[in-house]
């Protein structure tokens, strides 16, 4: 008797199924679980079966996709976006040339605050479209889960429309989405004197929030001349209170603690650390707290230093990457190109590279359990790459690798 699945990809070269029980830490994201010569059968969007070539003699299946020797993983998972917002900034690239900072164009009201104007103006359907495209663009790179951050609002009426485009996405669009409150962003002109009222309004949201299942995760921009450490404490404390999970974007430009914070709250995931301190990654390593680099960003910034993920490996630390995409400091949707940046610039291995974009990115964003990895009884998030080994995707860099989506089993994007 015969197996019958829906479709089988057979003649897969390497089958990356980076099958591993918990997130990896540290030197074990050296390892990379891995078949040569395999199949994956799938049915009713579900992995059925993965197996050797030969096991393809005992296997029915209405569709099949002759893999011809390519590489083969899981669907990617970008585990930080900031994907709905209102219009765009390339008019800080001249900003950027004259050499004006990042904070200093957001200390002139520009930056974040610019894109908040634009994002309070436009309507619910404009956003969700805007969003749309921008997702549709990560699945064709790969993608078939990622985090969605709030934040462009800095007002209850524009952070509730930001959330509610984010829920109508995740109901909609192929890629998996799960929401993050990031209300606490920057300080917006009506608060400018008095940060801590606005972070009250904030933490105000939080009941609705949680009821009106529009965020799991709450997140904060800890930073000179945005929330200090201690507002960060407080803010996210309350959050933890009201039973969400903990993000903060941390150490991204002045090294101010935030790395340290997310490791004492038992955050979820601490992102950016390009300015972490030994001892704020002594403390992540000793955590579970997982650490989100977004090398992209510091490269988009145009800085010279990035953050230590030797470092961060070497003792210990679990290790995620993501495009941090957004209009001001990375706008790309292109995951393909961070794998290069985190190869050159944050001298990552390509299997640290691949489990830092799989596994640990699905644990990252509390979706360690259905994604980042190929195994029997999971969903069907698969991608088929034009490219003959894993270490070919850092490698060859700045254009799209992806053959074929496959999203609960279902072909998405080719
Ligand atoms: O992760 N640093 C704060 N937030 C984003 C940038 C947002 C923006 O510039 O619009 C980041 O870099
Ligand atoms: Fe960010």
């Amino acid at each position: 008797m015969k197996q019958h699945v829906d479709l089988l990809l057979m003649n897969i070269g390497q089958l990356l199924t980076m099958e591993s029980i918990g997130p990896k830490e540290g030197k074990d994201m050296q390892e990379l679980v891995m078949l040569e010569d395999a199949v994956v059968g799938i049915t009713n969007g579900k992995v059925v079966l993965i197996g050797e070539r030969e096991s393809e003699e005992g296997i029915q299946a209405a569709e099949v996709i002759d893999c011809q020797g390519k590489l083969v993983s899981p669907g990617l998972v970008d585990p930080h976006t900031h994907v709905v917002f209102g219009g765009s900034r390339e008019h800080e690239m001249a900003l950027k040339q004259q050499g004006v900072p990042y904070l200093e164009i957001l200390k002139q009201g520009g930056g974040i605050l610019s894109t908040v104007e634009h994002t309070r103006q436009a309507t619910e359907d404009h956003l969700y479209e805007k969003a749309y495209f921008h997702l549709d663009r990560m699945l064709s790179h790969g993608v078939t889960t990622a985090e969605i951050k709030s934040g462009y609002g800095l007002d209850v009426e524009t952070e509730l429309k930001q959330l509610k485009v984010a829920k109508r996405l995740q109901q909609n669009h192929p890629i998996d989405l799960v929401s993050t409150f990031l209300g606490a962003h920057a300080i917006p002109h009506e608060y400018k004197d008095d940060p801590q009222a606005f972070l009250d309004e904030m933490v105000g949201m939080l009941d609705l929030i949680k009821i009106e299942e529009l965020a799991e995760f709450v997140d904060i921009f800890t930073e000179t001349g945005v929330f200090t450490v201690e507002q960060s404490r407080d803010y996210l404390t309350r959050a933890q209170e009201k039973g969400f999970g903990l993000k903060i974007h941390a150490d991204e430009i002045d090294p101010l603690g935030g790395t340290e914070l997310a490791a004492d709250l038992g955050a979820s995931s601490a992102d950016h650390l390009v300015g972490a301190s030994d001892e704020g990654i002594k403390k992540l390593a000793e955590s579970k707290t997982i650490a989100v680099l977004l090398p992209g960003t510091t490269f988009y910034l145009g800085k010279e230093t990035f953050a230590r993920a030797r470092k961060m490996i070497d003792e210990g630390v679990r290790v995620a990457l993501a495009t941090d995409f957004n209009p001001g400091s990375c706008p790309t949707e292109n995951i393909q190109l961070i794998m290069t940046f985190a190869a050159l610039k944050l001298n990552m291995s390509p299997e640290e590279i691949w489990n830092a974009m799989t596994v640990n990115a699905a644990y990252a964003i509390g979706r360690g359990e259905q994604a980042g990895q190929v195994v029997v009884g999971r969903q069907a998030d698969l991608v088929i790459w034009d490219a003959p080994n894993y270490q070919y995707l850092p490698y060859h860099y700045g254009v799209n690798h992806v053959n074929t989506v496959i999203k609960n089993g279902q072909i998405v994007s080719r």
